[in-house]
């Protein structure tokens, strides 16, 4: 059967040949220390796998879930007035999604024609042009430089593209770079997108993992924000609920409207007892979520001490759960690098050219093993890359 040409922007050939070989390795029985994929590690909180064991007896649950439950949305609406200081309307400008994936995949579907101009960071989380092009549109890549700190250089846009352009994608604390950014960025966002009409897309999936007291704005939290954008907030990182799938998009009330409206034609919505579990995390205690962000602290914190030991010094995160690593001694090929890495040592990290062209010279790594197994590659790394040299 032939594939739709649309198949081509999941071909993913780097992600492919680094599972094949990370196989063949495990075949040959090596420990391999996967750092590749950002999927949490830790159990959700003991109160929210209680919430699911109670919302799986009640048999209500298992009917068509075609409305997000009202106190979920309260729930949702709450935090971010708790933590953002943002107000938002429970019934118009939230909705909730099997994950906020669900909802970046779909978003372009709801707003772009094929041939429509799309603003995508580069490097840059894979759906996001991934989306784009299920909607057929072209991409203009913003790159993110070290230089302006991984931040877009709206000057560098051309103004015959800003005209064009329908969507621009955004994502702070950001995946794969780990980048901030702050209330002043987010104000020029704000202003750009006002002066060309451009639909801002927000990805806040990392906006609670935030280390050193550091504490990551909302989009949502500029005024004029919810006339042009919207944001998306997961709960898979905060409340290690990955496997649950749910997020959320929250703001521009008729944008909410447009998704749920695709939506409701493509899903009938979230599993009842996963909006139970959502309910749960947001409304029960928070310790757990400080527990997990420390834990990522220092995971991050042996790593990076180490890298630093064997002359691979790379910049401390101050959110998300990646490090984005320089790649070290002399390499300048990120595939050749990891390819190396994983062969001489067993770790397994993402190439930054998997991200986007800007991603070469880069690998990043996901601090989703405990520390103990950080130190043990830091041991591998210099036993089998560092002293071979
Ligand atoms: C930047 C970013 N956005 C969104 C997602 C998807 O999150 P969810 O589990 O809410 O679909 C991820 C997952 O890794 C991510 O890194």
């Amino acid at each position: 059967m032939q594939e739709a040409k649309r198949m081509q922007a999941f071909s993913a050939a780097i992600f492919n040949q680094m599972e094949q070989r990370k196989n063949q390795l495990l075949k040959k029985g090596v420990k391999v220390i996967d750092l590749s994929v950002g999927s949490p590690d830790r159990p959700p909180a003991p109160h929210i796998i209680e919430a699911l064991h109670r919302s799986i007896d009640n048999l209500l649950n298992y009917r068509y879930p075609l409305e997000g439950i009202p106190r979920l949305y309260q729930a949702v609406a709450q935090k971010y007035q708790e933590r953002f200081k943002v107000s938002l309307n429970p019934d118009k400008e939230i909705l909730v999604l099997m994950g906020t994936q669900d909802g970046l995949a779909h978003i372009s579907l709801a707003y772009v024609n094929p041939g429509e101009i799309v603003l995508v960071p580069d490097p840059g989380y894979p759906i996001y042009a991934g989306s784009v092009f299920l909607a057929g549109g072209e991409i203009y890549p913003l790159p993110l430089l070290p230089q302006n700190n991984f931040l877009p250089d709206f000057t560098g846009i051309p103004e015959k593209i800003a005209r064009q352009a329908k969507i621009m994608w955004l994502n702070y604390p950001n995946n794969p770079l780990a980048a901030v950014a702050e209330r002043e960025f987010f104000q020029q966002v704000v202003t750009f997108a006002r002066r060309y009409n451009i639909l801002v897309c927000h990805d806040a999936a990392y906006a609670e993992l935030a280390y050193d007291d550091y504490r990551p704005v909302s989009f949502l939290e500029i005024p004029g924000a919810k006339e042009v954008g919207v944001e998306f907030f997961s709960l898979s990182k905060t409340y290690n609920l990955a496997g649950c799938r749910i997020g959320f998009v929250l703001g521009q009330a008729e944008v909410i409207a447009t998704l749920k409206k695709l939506k409701s034609n493509i899903d009938y919505g979230v599993f009842k007892v996963v909006q139970e579990a959502g309910i749960a995390a947001m409304e029960g205690p928070q310790e757990y979520v400080a527990c997990t962000v420390s834990t990522y602290q220092r995971r991050r914190d042996v790593l990076i001490s180490g890298m630093e030991k064997l002359g691979w010094p790379v910049p401390k995160p101050k959110a998300s759960m990646f490090v984005w690593a320089p790649l070290p001694w002399g390499y300048t090929s990120s595939q050749d690098f990891a390819l190396t890495l994983l062969e001489e040592t067993g770790i397994l990290v993402i190439p930054g050219l998997a991200f986007g062209n800007r991603g070469e010279g880069y690998v990043r790594i996901a601090l989703v093993e405990e520390e103990e197994t950080l130190v043990e590659a830091i041991k591998r790394l210099e036993k089998n890359l560092v002293r071979k040299k």
